[in-house]
């Protein structure tokens, strides 16, 4: 049977590519909706950016729907020297021809778990800063009997990316993320100890070029992506986004660690921190349920292959 998902997104670039992975894979997942969230840039440009790919996609008839415009409690941090003012890199998308099916982004999300027959669940795929997410739980705490899981991009054990110590979509939102960590509902944590293990190279960028005309719009926000002062000069790019897609899909390609986490939710340099909090986070000497699974480790040649096999089948 197919895995009912949910995407909350920020596109974004690497956003792009993993919405275009989920979207070649309708055979294992079902895309029940998207919602979008204020991160890489705002929500306005999120939003269409994400009503215009499910048109390019071929996928309009999936549910888009507007959530949160600023975190719960910090300020909107957009990353266009990384996404591009418009967020998908040198490609300026057309104004979506198509509607959003809701403004209401949290409550049409509870409705779509709500409503899901029988004992069905739903898994949730935030790709962005956590505060849909937040909102969804801390408003309606019953409907986490309904989803089996949350496989979210962010955070990290070791070092961050956005600042020393933080991975962007937890330090965006880092009350967000502690409400979701804290919330008792299964997590798999997608951090940047993994993700900067799933790369591609410009040779990926090319072969897409020099395949159709959906690859090549994706060739064209990747090329920015490798401009960016996020990886220039570092001769591949880190698809963030996809990782959690391609671990719902062959989960056995990838090894981690169940370990208790807490967020950093400071105003210093610690803002937004997943790795030291409530003891050393290896080591940690709480008798805390242990309620994040850490992915560490992937087959990083079979992360490639499958993701390129995914985008070239448009
Ligand atoms: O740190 C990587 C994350 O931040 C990705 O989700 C990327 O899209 C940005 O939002
Ligand atoms: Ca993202």
């Amino acid at each position: 049977m197919r895995r009912n998902i949910w995407i909350d997104t920020d596109p974004g670039i690497d956003d792009a590519i993993a919405i275009a992975a989920a979207f070649a894979s309708t055979d294992r997942l079902k895309i029940c909706g998207i919602s979008t969230v204020a991160g890489n840039q705002t929500i306005d440009i999120v939003t269409d950016n994400a009503l215009w790919l499910t048109e390019l996609l071929g996928g309009k008839e999936v549910s888009v729907v507007r959530g949160a415009e600023h975190p719960l409690i910090r300020r909107p941090h957009p990353v266009g020297r990384v996404h591009g003012e418009h967020g998908l890199g040198y490609v300026i998308p057309d104004k979506p021809a198509r509607t959003l099916t809701s403004a209401q982004g949290a409550a049409f999300l509870y409705q779509a778990i709500r409503d899901l027959p029988g004992e069905e669940k739903m898994t949730l795929v935030p790709i962005g800063p956590l505060t849909n997410i937040a909102l969804l739980l801390g408003t309606y705490p019953k409907i986490r009997q309904k989803i089996d899981q949350i496989v979210l991009m962010g955070g990290s054990a070791r070092e961050g990316n956005i600042t020393a110590t933080a991975e962007y979509n937890i330090w965006a939102d880092p009350e967000a993320a502690e409400m979701v960590f804290q919330s008792g509902v299964p997590i798999v944590m997608c951090g940047l100890d993994v993700t900067m293990k799933c790369l591609l190279t410009m040779e990926e960028i090319l072969k897409l070029k020099k395949a159709g005309p959906i690859q090549q719009q994706f060739a064209r926000m990747l090329e920015f992506y490798f401009d960016s002062t996020a990886y220039r000069g570092k001769g591949s790019v880190a698809m963030h986004d996809s990782v959690p897609f391609l671990y719902l899909l062959q989960e056995e390609k990838f090894s981690g660690e169940h370990h208790v986490m807490h967020v950093s939710c400071t105003e210093d340099s610690c803002r937004g921190m997943t790795c030291v909090c409530d003891g050393a986070y290896t080591y940690s000497q709480t008798e805390k349920p242990q309620n994040v699974y850490v992915l560490k480790d992937v087959d990083a040649a079979w992360f490639t292959q499958e993701l390129m096999e995914r985008l070239m089948r448009y």
